[in-house]
């Protein structure tokens, strides 16, 4: 298997966001990942999504690793400048940031 970069967790699940928003985000992702080149190669991006990852409110909620930063509150903005700022230029969006791994 080819290496990946970075995995992103999107959870889909209905207690974090009651209409259930991240749905939206997991299927946008695709694209915006194909759209900075972060499908394939060595800034290969892996996306996933789960049913809950375990803080349950002011979702949808997202997750980056390896750093361990979590996202709350994502909007398709949002998404995209995690996309872009993030994943693409390794520069966290700090103030959407609610959770990190590493200190
Ligand atoms: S349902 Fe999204 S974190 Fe639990």
């Amino acid at each position: 298997m080819e290496p990946y970069s970075r995995h992103v967790l999107v959870c889909t699940g209905g207690f974090c966001s009651p209409e259930r928003r991240g749905r939206a985000l997991y299927s946008r992702l695709a694209g915006l990942l194909q759209r900075e080149g972060l499908l394939f190669g060595p800034t290969r991006v892996k996306r996933s999504e789960t049913p809950c990852l375990g803080v349950c409110s002011s979702g949808p909620i997202v997750a980056v690793y390896p750093e361990g930063i979590w996202y709350s509150n994502v909007t398709p903005a949002l998404l995209e400048r995690i996309v872009v700022e993030h994943l693409r230029d390794g520069k966290v969006v700090a103030e959407a940031v609610f959770h990190r791994l590493h200190g």
